[in-house]
C-alpha cells in the first residue's frame, strides 16, 4: 500500500486501536432531508469528539460542514437515484477524482448492488474508481448496499458481495451486520465496518449490535440512524465509540450511556 494511501486511512482508522467510529450522514443523497438530519451541520456538532470520520456528500461538506474542522472526510461519490423509485440499484459515479482531492478527503464511498439490477454497472464502477483512486492514493470504501431489501442481510449474501467488493479493490468494505458475520469478516481480504441500519427498538439493540460485530471481527461502525435519530445523540455515540475503542460490552456501554443522558439531562 503506498504511503499516501496508508496515511489517508489511519486518519479514518485509529492506529493505536486499530478501530473506527464512522459517522454516516450522506443519506440524503437518494433520501432528502430526513428527520434528524434536516441541517446535517447541527446534527454533527455535538458528536464530532467520538466521531474518528464523517461519511458524507460533497454537497452536505461543502454547505454544511466548516472547511476548519480537523475531521478526516469518507465522501461518498455514488448516487443518481431516489427513494421515489422501486429500484435503488442504477447508481452511477457523482464525483470526479479531482474534486474528492480538491476536498482534501480521506477516503472515497460508493455502493454496489449484488444481485440487483445495477448489479454489473455498479461493480464496474467500483473497480473503475478503485483505478482513479490508486493513481492518487486515495483509499475506496465499498458499501454492500440492499436497497429496499433490508432482508438480504444474511451472512451468505454479505459474505458474497463483501468478497467482491474487495476482489475489484475496495480497501475497505461496509456491510451490514448479521448472524455468523464472522464468516464474512473471515472471507473478506480487507477490514469491514459495519453500518447501523433503520433505528433499532432500544438503544441497548444498537449497543448489542456493535459490540457483537466487533467480536466477529469488524474493525469498527460506520453508523448513522442509530446515532443521530437517538433521543441522546451525543450520549449514545460515546457509548458506541467506548465499545469500538475501549471493548466495552453492551451493558458496560449502556450505563455508560445512561450516566451521559443523565448529565445532558442537567
Ligand atoms: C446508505 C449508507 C448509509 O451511510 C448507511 O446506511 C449508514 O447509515 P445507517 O447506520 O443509518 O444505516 O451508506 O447506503
Amino acid at each position: 500500500m503506498d504511503w499516501g494511501l496508508k496515511n489517508r486511512l489511519s486518519r479514518i482508522i485509529r492506529p493505536k486501536t486499530g478501530h473506527t467510529v464512522m459517522l454516516a450522514i450522506d443519506h440524503g443523497y437518494f433520501l432528502g432531508p430526513m428527520t434528524k438530519l434536516e441541517k446535517p451541520g447541527e446534527t454533527v456538532k455535538p458528536l464530532l469528539d467520538d466521531a474518528d470520520a464523517l461519511m458524507l456528500t460533497r454537497g452536505v461538506l461543502r454547505n454544511c460542514i466548516p472547511a476548519e474542522l480537523d475531521k478526516p472526510m469518507v465522501l461518498r461519490v455514488s448516487g443518481g437515484t431516489s427513494v421515489l423509485k422501486d429500484d435503488l440499484s442504477q447508481e452511477g459515479l457523482t464525483t470526479s477524482m479531482d474534486d474528492a482531492v480538491r476536498l482534501n478527503a480521506s477516503a472515497v464511498a460508493m455502493s454496489i448492488f449484488v444481485g440487483a439490477p445495477g448489479e454489473r454497472e455498479s461493480i464496474l464502477n467500483l473497480a473503475e474508481l478503485v483505478n482513479e483512486a490508486e493513481e492518487v492514493g486515495m483509499p475506496v470504501l465499498a458499501v454492500t448496499a440492499v436497497g429496499k431489501e433490508l432482508a438480504k442481510r444474511d451472512a451468505r449474501y454479505l459474505g458474497l458481495a463483501c468478497r467482491i467488493a474487495a476482489e475489484h479493490g475496495a480497501h475497505f468494505v461496509k456491510t451490514y451486520y448479521c448472524g455468523g458475520f464472522e464468516q464474512v469478516v473471515d472471507k473478506c481480504p480487507v477490514p469491514c465496518v459495519i453500518a447501523g441500519g433503520p433505528k433499532l427498538e432500544t438503544e441497548m439493540d444498537a449497543f448489542r449490535m456493535a459490540y457483537d460485530a466487533i467480536q466477529a471481527g469488524a474493525i469498527g461502525v460506520d453508523m448513522g440512524r442509530n446515532i443521530w435519530q437517538s433521543e441522546f445523540p451525543a450520549a449514545k455515540i460515546k457509548a458506541v465509540n467506548a465499545i469500538v475503542h475501549k471493548g466495552l460490552t453492551a451493558k458496560e456501554a449502556n450505563q455508560l450511556y445512561e450516566e451521559a443522558k443523565s448529565k445532558a439531562k442537567k
